[in-house]
Parts: C-alpha cells; structure tokens; sequence
C-alpha cells in the first residue's frame, strides 16, 4: 500500500462523509488525513495506510463534519432594529414598517453613518457568533450602503472579517436590496446607474462574488432584476435573487433563466418556478429564520423541491430585521421543525449544498481533495445537531488542515 504523508491526522472519530445525494455516510472507526490544505484520506482507521503525520488527534469518538457553509447573511450593519421587533409584536407587518420608512431604510442610514472601523467592530460579534458553530465559509451580503462609497465600505468591511478570521468570506453585491432615498420615484434611474456605473466599479476593485437582488412588491420588478443580471452577465459575475418571499413575483424562474447559482426565500414559489429551477440546477436557499421572526404560515413547498430534485440550502438570513438569528445550527433546526426537512437535508443544506449555492464545489464533504474544512462536535449521532435548539456540542474546528480558534469578540 502507498505511503500516506500528512500535516493532520483525525484518528477514533465517527466520520460524517455525506458521500452520495442522501444520508449521512457515516463511517464508524474512521480517519482522516489533511494535507497542504486539503483532505488526502478517509476511510476506516483499519486500512489507514502508514505514513509520516506532523499532527494526531485522537478524538476519542467525537463526531467529525464538513465545516458548516452559510450561504447567505447581511452581517454587515451599523446599529439596531430593536423598535421595529417591538413594533412587529404590537402587530405592525414588515411591509408597513418599510412603507414608513423604518425596515431596510433605517439600517441604511446607520450603515452609512458608521465608519469602517465601526462597522467592522459592530458586525465582528455576529460574524464570531457563526464561527464558534464551526461555520469555516460564509457569504456576506451589501446593500445598506445603496450608494458606492458605502455599498464598498460594506463589502471591504466583510473582506476584513474573512481575512482575521482565515475563514472563507464571499461577497454579494445586493446594490439592489432597496431604493435609496436619493432616487425616490426613480426606480429605474437606480437601477441604471447600478449595473452602468457601481457594478463594474465594485467589480473592479474585486470586491464582488456575485449579484443579488430583491424582487418583490417593495423592492425590485423582475423587468428591474433583469435589467441588472444582464450587467452582472456582461461582467461575468453569477447571480442569485430573494425571490417568492411574500408574494410570486416569478422571481425564481427569472433566476433560473440566468442560471442562477440560487433563488432564496421561496415561500410562495410556484410549480413553474420549481421546474425552471430543475432545470437549470439553481438551489433553493431556505431561510426559516425570516420566516420565524415574521411569524410566516405559508412553508416553501419543500416536497415538490424534494420531488423535483432541487438541492436546497440552509442559511441563516443572519440581517437586523426579518431574521436577527446567529446561529447556523438553529437555522438547521428551524428548517427541520418548520419545513420539515429532514436532520440529513438540513446538514447538506449548511454543508455542500450551501457550498454550491456560491459556486463552490471544493467543500462541504469528507472526500479526498475537498478543503480540509472540518469540525468536530461532542455529539453521539449527526441527528443531534438539527435536534436542539441553542445547544453548541462544537469541540473543534479546523480551516484548511489548521486548528483555528473562534476569534475573540471585542468589547464596545
Ligand atoms: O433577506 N428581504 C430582504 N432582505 C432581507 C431583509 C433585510 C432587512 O430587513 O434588513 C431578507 O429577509
Ligand atoms: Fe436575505
């Protein structure tokens, strides 16, 4: 047998592979082997082939996933909803507080007010607060900022907290997320000048991983989405939308016509929707916190998604308004609980099927060659992690084959 040289080894661990489209994979008595970053080996610790190994940890039967990917979050904002949680309570909807003028348009204004180094030390907790549940990639969103100075600020604020951390951070562009007050009455005009001037802008100074925007009654028509997604095609840029969240605006279909990396919400996604998503192998994002905070009714149709073999994705929506929720786990446990995905799909929804809802295919399974992104938790079976609710079993976490600690929240 060959030889196997490694810079990680993970020995007496229960491996949680997700090989295949369904189940857990387990291994029991496994190993795994990380090297230069990635994984060199796995299987049953009994056909471990030998080998010169720089570090072994013997994990004396913990459980061992893929790191935890969240594919979607606005993390970075200045300030507070607070008032609009309270008001929502008394019985005002999401859409009238954003008719008012409060909902995104408030984030807006403080986002705008906060320097970089504020707006970095106000989103660093919630940032930490995800990486402490073994989440090694995380996507962040723009789109308080709705002009270009701050929607930059934004997306440079969500690089820094990848680079601190050593965890993986893509940026959504979300330029379209709401108008700003500046073109009040000119939806259009800002729409323009989005995909004209501050797409390629940002673009250009490499600050944009994909496009995103908010179709729906108050945020952007699908003639407006489209519009943009053809300046985000001109620039090579995938795209993605919140599509169907509180009404069928046929937003996912127009994501798959695009082909769309995913169509997120999906609470009043239609049987067409489903089928042009099928075909174009856009993922459905499912967001159970927003529909948690704004105590939804209406499920995205989970079954026909299941039945049309639509990969779907668990994210936590992670944002001040409609789903204050940091925590990847809770958001697998809410998925299970309110959609009624099972504990395996809520597990590959925060794990590969999060991964390629950004366009990455390198992670999110134990198998040879993917990022040795890994964590490891206190745990006697997988089910365990979808099946509480604030419970963090997380023993380990390790990025790229290297052991990385959660970062040290800062006092403000
Ligand atoms: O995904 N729907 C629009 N965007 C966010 C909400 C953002 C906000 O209310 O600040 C969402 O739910
Ligand atoms: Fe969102």
């Amino acid at each position: 047998m060959a030889r196997l040289d490694a810079d990680l080894l993970l020995r007496n661990a229960r491996l949680v592979t997700l090989a295949g489209d369904t189940g857990w994979g387990l291994v029991e008595q496994g190993a795994l082997a990380a090297r230069d970053g990635a994984i060199a080996w796995v299987g049953p610790e009994s056909a471990l082939p030998a080998g010169e190994v720089l570090r072994e940890v013997d994990l004396a039967g913990a459980l061992v996933t893929p790191g935890l990917v969240d594919c979607h979050t606005h993390l970075v904002y200045a300030g507070n909803r607070y008032g609009e949680f309270e008001r929502r309570l008394e019985g005002a909807s999401y859409e009238e507080i954003a008719r008012a003028g409060g909902g995104i348009a408030s984030t807006v204004r403080a986002t705008r007010a906060a320097n970089e180094a504020q707006l970095l030390s106000q989103s660093r907790p919630r940032f930490a607060s995800l990486c402490a549940e073994g989440v090694t990639t995380i996507e962040i969103k723009s789109g308080y900022g709705l002009d270009r100075a701050s929607e930059a600020k934004m997306l440079r604020v969500a690089r820094a907290l990848g680079r601190e951390s050593g965890r993986t951070v893509r940026t959504t562009f979300l330029g379209a997320h709401a108008l700003p007050p500046e073109y009040e009455g000119r939806a259009d005009a800002y729409i323009d000048h989005l995909g004209s001037d501050m797409l390629p802008a940002l673009a250009a100074e490499g600050l944009v991983d994909a496009v995103d925007a908010f179709c729906e009654t108050i945020g952007f028509t699908p003639a407006q989405v489209a519009r943009l997604f053809d300046a985000a095609a001109a620039l090579g840029l995938p795209v993605k939308l919140h599509a169907e969240q509180l009404s069928d605006q046929g937003g996912a279909a127009l994501a798959a016509r695009y082909r769309g990396l995913s169509a997120d919400h999906l609470e009043w996604l239609s049987p067409e929707g489903i089928g042009a998503m099928a075909r174009s192998g856009t993922v459905a994002v499912l967001l159970p916190g927003a529909f948690h905070f704004l105590r939804e009714t209406r499920a995205p149709p989970i079954e026909q998604l299941r039945a049309a073999g639509v990969p779907m994705a668990v994210a936590t929506d992670l944002n001040p308004g409609t789903s204050p929720l940091a925590s990847l786990l809770a958001a697998m446990s809410l998925a299970c609980t309110h959609f009624r995905l099972t504990p395996a799909e809520a597990l590959r929804g925060a794990t590969h099927v999060g991964a390629r809802a950004l366009g990455l295919a390198d992670r999110g399974r134990l198998a040879v060659g993917q990022r040795a992104d890994i964590a490891v938790w206190a745990l006697d079976h997988p089910a365990g992690l979808a099946a509480h609710l604030g419970f963090n079993a997380l023993l380990h976490t390790f990025v790229a084959g290297e052991e990385s600690h959660v970062l040290r929240i800062a006092a403000h």
